[in-house]
């Protein structure tokens, strides 16, 4: 379906060449000026210079050419020369029930859908999750949702960090700890135990002490890096363990992601490469990309434009141990083996754009992609306390992700009990609902490169840019509307009308932007196109609400005109937080 927008540039256009002027100037935008008009066009102002004519001319003379318009119901020439638009209320009607026939609402589908990897997540098996995780987990949800609405055929990867030096860490300290263990037996070629030498509880405790006595001890460090070395490189008995590893970990990420609602269609991650490593580094040595630096393997990847110093990428280390690095480019192989994708796109933190820039560089000049694949990293920026600093816990420790929420959900359920008297298991499942609006849509809604405050009373006001109140305004519609059924009134019947007030004209403008705001928000991965759009739509709805006495209206066909707005309108707010990543409960 066309876009509203675009519908009244056609008008616009062909009124600029009706009245002998190019068609080009007619681009109408929204209203910088809502208190005068709905939507503007500037296109008299520009032509002025071509035309040698005062704009306010030719403004007037397109008011004329549009006085019969079916599009719009006021054109006005003011000065200097700006053209002050207002459309039909029968043209916004009509392009709402097109839209309400439609499906996704008139968003018009791709002709070739695109096949998109989003990897995301990017959990550190072993070490405990942060507020970082948090980030990459929800914006890189919402861009996969956004992107599968959009069309296009989408694979979430969680791509794990699970082959690195944290392994190496544990493996040592379990070393220390229990040397007995028939793991460290270089002799040992039986069948290992099935049941891991550890609880997940020991795991927790045992990653952060490995990590400082690394920290303080380089000989500790040193044993570390050769156990990572030697789990890299295959030998049996670390190898067991790294899976017993795995085996704890995973079950317990996997609770943590549910609870986000957060799911991967891949549970891959940097060791599913490792035997794609040798044939890597054998092609990049032969094809003359790699060199020996200093003792480490390394392809350069600056380039004559840069303004900035981008070092060589690091394929792997003197001590032959491979990098982040490594199994990324690795994984881009096997990606592109077994997928074929048009767009990788990655969501970490933004202090790693150079490294990504690296990577990238690195697989385009390899030719580990097509040059037509597409490789996109989005950086976000870091989520912080109210002081300003990296959030922390009340005691200053790094934040787990598991407490945050816990706490989340603690202040949703104490402001629901509250309000009113609920059901105690009720009140515990609506909580976290609700407080998962707040997680997510307090994150969504910045540019995803900010950094943002993570203000626990703000995120969960039921008042203000929030989750909570689309939440709220979302419930409030569901609930109008099961009064009007308990009356023994009929949804099926209802049928858009015009609208008499501006507060109605204001919410069905705000419905029409629907597709065309979905398109930028796909485009641009931005998800906080689309936050920003349900909170004009809930602060229109709401508007239009206290000015209208729906339930009690007696004139049945004013009233489902109401319903199919009503519905309309709800049925795009829960669209929209869908692809946002959360839900909203039947009552709160
Ligand atoms: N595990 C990484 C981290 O914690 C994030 C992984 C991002 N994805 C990637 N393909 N490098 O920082």
């Amino acid at each position: 379906m066309k876009k509203f927008l675009d519908l009244i540039s056609e008008e616009m256009q062909n009124a600029f060449a009706a009245a002998g002027y190019d068609s080009a100037l007619g681009k109408v935008t929204l209203s910088n000026r809502p208190d005068l008009c709905e939507y503007q066009c500037n296109g008299a102002m520009a032509g002025a210079k071509i035309y040698k004519k005062a704009p306010v001319m030719i403004a007037g003379d397109i008011a004329e050419k549009c006085r019969d318009s079916k599009i719009f119901s006021s054109v006005e020439a003011v000065p200097p020369g700006f053209l002050n638009l207002k459309v039909r209320e029968s043209f916004v009607k009509d392009y709402l029930a097109g839209m309400q026939a439609e499906e996704k609402f008139g968003l018009e589908m791709p002709k070739k859908p695109s096949k998109i990897i989003v990897d995301y997540g990017g959990p550190n098996v072993a070490k405990p999750l942060h507020v970082g995780h948090l980030r990459s987990a929800i914006i890189g949800e919402s861009i996969k949702r956004i992107a599968r609405y959009a069309g296009h055929e989408v694979i979430g990867d969680i791509h794990m960090g699970e082959w690195g030096l944290q392994m190496g860490l544990i493996i040592t300290e379990l070393k220390e700890r229990k040397p007995e263990l028939v793991y460290f037996d270089e002799a040992y070629t039986g069948e290992y135990p099935k049941e891991a030498p550890f609880t997940l509880a020991e795991l927790e405790e045992i990653y952060p002490t490995a990590s400082k006595k690394s920290k303080e001890d380089a000989a500790y460090k040193e044993k570390a890096l050769e156990a990572t070395f030697k789990l890299q490189s295959g030998v049996r008995g670390y190898h067991a363990l790294w899976q017993h590893i795995m085996g704890v970990s995973i079950p317990d990420l996997k609770k943590n992601y549910e609870k986000l609602d957060v799911e991967f269609d891949l549970w891959k991650g940097e060791a599913d490469v490792k035997d794609l490593i040798p044939d890597m580094v054998e092609y990049m040595k032969k094809e003359g990309y790699a060199y020996i630096s200093e003792g480490a393997l390394v392809v350069d990847v600056k380039e004559e434009t840069d303004t900035k110093e981008i070092p060589p990428c690091m394929i792997l280390k003197s001590d032959g141990a491979s990098l982040y690095n490594t199994t990324d480019l690795a994984t881009i192989i096997d990606r592109m083996k077994e997928y074929h994708p048009d767009r990788l796109i990655y969501l970490a933190d933004k202090r790693q754009n150079l490294y990504f820039e690296q990577v990238f560089r690195c697989a385009r000049k390899t030719k580990l992609v097509e040059p037509g694949t597409e490789l996109l990293h989005i950086g976000f920026g870091t989520m912080n306390g109210k002081d300003g600093k990296p959030f922390k816990t009340r005691e200053g420790g790094v934040m787990r992700l598991e407490y945050l929420i816990q706490e989340i959900n603690d202040e949703m359920y104490r402001k629901i009990t509250d309000n009113r008297q609920v059901e105690e298991e009720e009140a515990r499942k609506t909580a976290e609902v609700v407080a998962l609006s707040a997680i997510k849509y307090g994150d969504l809604s910045n540019q995803a490169a900010k950094d943002y405050i993570f203000d626990i009373d703000k995120f969960t006001s039921f008042e203000g840019d929030t989750g909570p109140y689309i939440l709220y305004t979302i419930v409030r519609i569901k609930s109008i509307l099961n009064k009007i059924k308990d009356q023994g009134g009929s949804l099926d019947q209802a049928s858009f009308r015009e609208a008499e007030s501006e507060a109605e004209k204001s919410l069905m403008l705000e419905l029409t932007g629907f597709n065309a705001m979905m398109e930028t928000a796909y485009a641009e991965s931005a998800p906080h196109k689309i936050c920003a759009y349900i909170y004009g739509l809930a602060n229109a709805f709401n508007h239009f609400y206290h000015e209208t006495k729906i339930v009690t209206e007696e004139n049945e066909e004013k009233k489902l005109g109401w319903i199919a707005l009503l519905l309309l309108t709800r049925d795009i707010l829960e669209v929209c937080i869908g692809v946002l990543g959360f839900s909203a409960p039947e009552r709160m």
